[in-house]
């Protein structure tokens, strides 16, 4: 979906667009195609990555705020349809940081001895719960998935470090209102959009800026590193001027920061995991280097990972 075809359905254009975002167009999947069918394929590139079977996952989390059900958890249904019969799985719902957190309890838990190999998906179809009437939001979002595979070394590759963090009282700037427990449809109930994404942009934009720098600085201090040491940042694709004003704050030139939102827009969960995954296969990681993400979303909640490739 590129930007003229969001000027016919909303008062926009491309250019505001662009200047205010740097998004050119986002993916939308189609009809029938749920976040488990986009999180398989996502998996099956991972896993074929990684050298392992599918027998060989013991653990499978899965980061997304667009599951297939209420109930069971999407991380079941995509056990079930790539076949992991040794794995326990679950989904995290922490929106755009749900990566993050994924990547933070499956190295903690591969760390501990209890588990050897895990998938860790973000995967949403955003488009699903976005109100194509409102400007504010339907421009930013698209659909996605991405994967990666971890695995217990004993060399010094791999997470040096995650950093997790929430603030619960600024919920509201970023939420769906009605349609879960608190809010629930009734037989009465109109539509009015409350049961799609609302945001108030600015609010979180500074928010965004301020705590995804806090929590780059944190990772790169805790490891004991300077951000001279990052060779690559893969941060949440969620504003190109979010991003540009963190590696400012960084001192991190652009050329050390990935960037591929034009493509995509923001896919919340999956938008690091993709991000990731391009830059490894264009070949701008290499082993030895240190790669940091960092993102931030919905809760409000925001995290870092440093990892030693
Ligand atoms: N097209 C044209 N005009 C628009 C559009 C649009 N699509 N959207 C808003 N405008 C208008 C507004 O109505 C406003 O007009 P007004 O001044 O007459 O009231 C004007 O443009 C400026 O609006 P702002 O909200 O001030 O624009 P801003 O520069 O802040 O950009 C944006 C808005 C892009 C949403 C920005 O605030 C942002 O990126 N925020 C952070 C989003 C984010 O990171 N979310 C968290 C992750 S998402 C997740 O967790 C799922």
């Amino acid at each position: 979906m590129t930007n003229a075809d969001l000027e016919k359905i909303v008062d926009t254009s491309d250019e505001w667009i662009v200047t205010r975002t740097g998004i050119k167009e986002r993916r939308i999947a189609p009809q029938g195609m749920a976040v488990s069918d986009m999180s398989v394929e996502a998996c099956k590139k991972a896993l074929e990555a990684s050298g392992l079977k599918s027998e060989d996952i013991d653990l499978l989390i899965l980061g997304t705020v667009t599951p297939d059900y209420k109930l069971p958890s999407t991380a079941c249904v995509i056990q079930e349809k790539m076949e992991l019969p040794n794995a326990t799985a679950f989904d995290i719902v922490a929106a755009c940081t749900g990566f993050i957190n994924g990547l933070s309890v499956a190295s903690s838990l591969i760390e501990t001895g209890a588990y050897k190999n895990a998938l860790v998906v973000g995967s949403e179809k955003l488009s699903s719960i976005v109100n194509y009437k409102d400007r504010n939001t339907c421009i930013l979002f698209g659909d996605g998935a991405g994967a990666a595979v971890l695995t217990a070394s004993d060399d010094d590759s791999g997470v040096v470090g995650t950093f997790l963090k929430s603030n619960g009282n600024l919920r509201d700037l970023l939420w769906i209102k009605d349609g879960g427990s608190a809010n629930p449809y009734t037989d009465d109930y109109v539509f009015t959009g409350e049961d799609k994404i609302s945001m108030s942009g600015g609010d979180i934009f500074k928010v965004a800026v301020k705590q995804m720098c806090n929590a780059a600085v944190k990772i790169i201090n805790d490891a004991g590193l300077t951000s001279d040491d990052i060779a690559l940042v893969i941060p949440h694709q969620a504003n190109i001027r979010i991003i540009e004003a963190i590696a400012k704050r960084l001192k991190i030139n652009m050329d050390k920061v990935f960037v591929n939102i034009e493509k995509y827009g923001n896919t919340s969960a999956a938008s690091v995991p993709i991000a990731l995954d391009e830059a490894y296969r264009a070949g701008k990681i290499k082993s030895g280097d240190y790669v940091l993400m960092v993102a931030f979303g919905g809760g409000l909640i925001w995290g870092s990972a440093l990892v030693k490739w």
